[in-house]
């Protein structure tokens, strides 16, 4: 059995990867290791064995394991990453942070889509195996099979994506706000006789009008409103997650510099909106020729066992390719599927996935087990 430890498993990321490793049976395949940052020493929860939890900064005790998957973040992997590898540890390391992806020695995994990527960096002896940017994956996930059949000659993305991708002090600082938006106009609301633009006003002061506390996290109001910038300013007038939907997705397809294949030019507006957790987007595609639609469809709806292909009518988008649809499934519908005004070589697509899904944990778990099962 592999010795695998686990890290970050108490956060937001880590919880739900927990609850899919229990779902699927995982636990039962690997020795794992409960580490903790800040709380070494104490006992793990007895669903988890209740053991000892160990310093996830003792590199000795890193380096006695195979396989180490962490959901802690940026700031650790940048901490522990590089000395642990300088000690002289050659197991595997599987991360949702940002920090290694770009790295030469790093794949980003998504197997559903780059099993073959995965597999080649297996036998180069590869041992970086990074999570993807959460839009780039629910994204692939999508519409992965227009990739694969090579039909791209170029993609952009306008992303609706939800508070979760923040944190979950976002997510809390969300609902609050709706809560204080509410609770502004309650009497108002009650009354059924009274006038809309007084309530809308008043809803505009609440929002103007939040502490900063209120704000802390977003910066400004996101209840009832939208923030069209995600992440860093890279001062060229794009964010950081707009360049990451480019860059990772070539990457993760192995393509572009250094891989041999050009890269396909993908270009986002990254947009913060006001769901809870799944990230959903629209897609515009030229096509390298002009394929019929229902080849299309079949394409995208072949693109992994998890993708969805919804109707473009009213009633199914309305039903299906919603974020209250999707939280907390595992399925990625695509919808809004329709050739533009543009001409035959343009393309429409809608997709939603949940972000902390196939957008996080679950590429990690799956990476395990493809080490596990060999
Ligand atoms: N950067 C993403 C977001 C989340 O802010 O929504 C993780 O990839």
């Amino acid at each position: 059995m592999k010795t695998v430890g686990l890290v970050g498993w108490r956060g937001m990321v880590g919880s739900v990867l927990l609850q899919r490793m229990r779902e699927e049976g995982d636990l039962g395949l690997i020795d794992a290791v409960f580490f903790s940052t800040s709380n070494a020493g104490a006992r793990a929860p007895a669903e988890l064995g209740g053991g000892r939890l160990e310093d996830a900064y003792d590199i000795n005790a890193l380096k006695k394991l195979d396989i180490i998957i962490t959901a802690q973040g940026g700031d650790y992997t940048s901490e522990v990453f590089a000395s642990l590898r300088r000690a002289g540890w050659q197991g595997y390391w599987i991360d949702a942070a940002s920090t290694l992806r770009m790295e030469r020695d790093a794949i980003i995994i998504l197997d559903p889509v780059n099993r073959d990527v995965i597999e080649r960096a297996l036998g180069a002896g590869i041992r970086n195996y990074i999570g993807g940017n959460c839009t780039v994956s629910c994204m692939l996930m999508g519409v992965g099979g227009l990739f694969r059949h090579d039909l791209i000659e170029w993609m952009t993305c306008t992303t609706y994506q939800a508070a979760s991708g923040g944190g979950a002090q976002h997510m809390r600082e969300l609902l609050t706000q709706f809560g204080t938006l509410h609770e502004s106009v309650a009497g108002l609301l009650a009354d059924p006789h009274s006038a809309i633009l007084e309530i809308d006003r008043a809803v505009l002061d609440a929002q103007q009008g939040l502490p900063t506390a209120a704000t802390r996290q977003f910066g400004v109001p996101l209840a009832g409103n939208l923030i069209p910038w995600i992440a860093d300013d890279l001062g060229n007038g794009m964010s950081k997650e707009e360049w990451k939907g480019g860059v990772e997705t070539n990457k993760i397809l192995a393509r572009g510099a250094g891989f041999g294949a050009a890269a396909i030019p993908i270009d986002s507006t990254c947009v913060r909106v006001g769901a809870m957790r799944c990230h959903s987007q629209a897609l515009t595609i030229k096509l390298k020729s002009a394929v019929p639609e229902s080849e299309l469809e079949e394409i995208i709806a072949g693109s992994t066992p998890w993708t969805r292909l919804v109707p473009n009518t009213r009633e199914d988008s309305m039903r299906w390719l919603t974020p209250a649809a999707v939280t907390g499934t595992m399925d990625i519908p695509v919808g809004r599927v329709r050739k533009l005004a543009m001409g035959p070589e343009y393309l429409g697509a809608f997709t939603v996935g949940d972000q902390l899904l196939w957008g996080a944990a679950e590429p990690l778990r799956r990476m395990m087990r493809i080490l596990i099962e060999g």
